[in-house]
């Protein structure tokens, strides 16, 4: 995935719609037609596919099953440190703190902030997929007395921040998951320095009279065969996850891909500090796609998707290069899962 360094700021009168009672900020992301980003990830010379491609809706169901996978300890570490620090952190964000969460999904650690931070000012989900986004807009809405401006946006090209009623002290943005570990650490760096422009106090908007906070969910680096087994479940699920994005492939540009010629395996790459997926060709053989030929060798792999991990001080460092100092950081008790807590370097 790579990251764009432009940021809009305004919101544009038409890029304001109202669906299901929710004022939702339509800052439709262009997208490359399918076949083009496919077909430059299969001719590289290493081939590769983007990493989103997982989350059609069969992918999104079973990224939610690989988070009750015995193996897969993230999801169930974050939520399990989340109820015992979302107090602190509250606390720290103090009131009329406006949260921004880029991808956010289900939302489930959120509810625990959000019921944890004094007055909030606002709620801003922001989500590629529009339908996903307003679900989790309006049980959020539901279930919290707050503003809720969900944007429709593919947060690494940039969006703008929706402006709100209440008065806002200072913004913050919430990146749980270890959706960073998806991300190089090249494009991470990035990432975390547009984040460190959106809160930085000399915004446009003359409400905010405080700096704000960036709020990071992270995967630690552990023994190799742990992090190994957690995309590697024995149940397969995982594997399954990436059979479907070739099972997608064939059925949306009706191409001959087959799931049956491909093996998947994740694997520790030690120079990169990441957990590689990828599909292994099992034989040799060609799919014509868009009037290309495209060449499967037998023993080559296709790159589906990175997991980067760190330790705590990787991370530190990582957030200074990027602008952000790290004023906490917390961790479960076998320091599997860490949450650090970032605000902007004075300049
Ligand atoms: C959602 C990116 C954090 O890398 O651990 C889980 C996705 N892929 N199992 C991760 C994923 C395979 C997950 N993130």
């Amino acid at each position: 995935m790579s990251v764009d360094n432009s940021f809009e700021s305004q919101v544009e009168q038409d890029q304001v719609a109202v669906q299901d009672g929710l004022q939702l900020i339509e800052f439709a992301p262009q997208q490359r037609p399918l076949i083009e980003e496919v077909l430059e990830g299969l001719t590289a010379k290493e081939k590769s596919l983007p990493a989103k491609l997982h989350y059609d809706q069969r992918g999104s169901m079973l990224f939610e099953q690989i988070c009750d996978v015995d193996e897969y300890y993230i999801t169930r570490t974050e939520l399990a440190l989340m109820r015992e620090i979302s107090g602190a952190i509250g606390d720290t964000l103090g009131n009329g703190c406006m949260l921004i969460e880029p991808g956010s999904g289900a939302s489930l650690k959120t509810d625990l902030l959000l019921s944890a931070m004094p007055n909030p000012a606002a709620y801003v989900p922001v989500d590629i997929s529009r339908d996903f986004l307003l679900e989790s807009a309006t049980a959020i809405a539901e279930r919290h007395d707050i503003e809720v401006l969900p944007v429709w946006a593919d947060f690494t090209k940039g969006h703008p921040i929706p402006s709100c009623e209440a008065v806002v002290r200072n913004r913050a943005i919430y990146f749980p998951g270890s959706t960073v570990g998806n991300f190089s650490r090249s494009d991470a760096s990035q990432l975390l320095q547009n984040f460190a422009s959106m809160i930085r106090d000399e915004s446009d908007d003359e409400q905010i009279h405080s700096e704000g906070a960036v709020v990071v969910g992270f995967d630690c680096k552990k023994d190799t065969s742990r992090m190994e087994a957690a995309y590697n479940d024995a149940e397969g699920v995982t594997a399954e996850f990436n059979y479907n994005v070739i099972d997608r492939l064939a059925q949306e540009l009706r191409v001959s891909l087959d799931r049956e010629k491909f093996t998947f395996r994740a694997d520790w790459v030690e120079d990169e500090g990441a957990i590689v997926s990828r599909l292994w060709v099992d034989e040799s053989h060609t799919v014509e796609m868009a009037g290309e030929a495209v060449r499967f060798e037998a023993g080559e792999a296709i790159r589906m998707e990175e997991s980067h991990k760190y330790t705590p001080d990787e991370f530190k460092t990582l957030a200074q290069q990027s602008g952000l100092g790290m004023e906490r950081i917390w961790t479960d008790d076998a320091a599997d899962f860490a949450v650090a807590y970032l605000r902007p370097l004075s300049v």
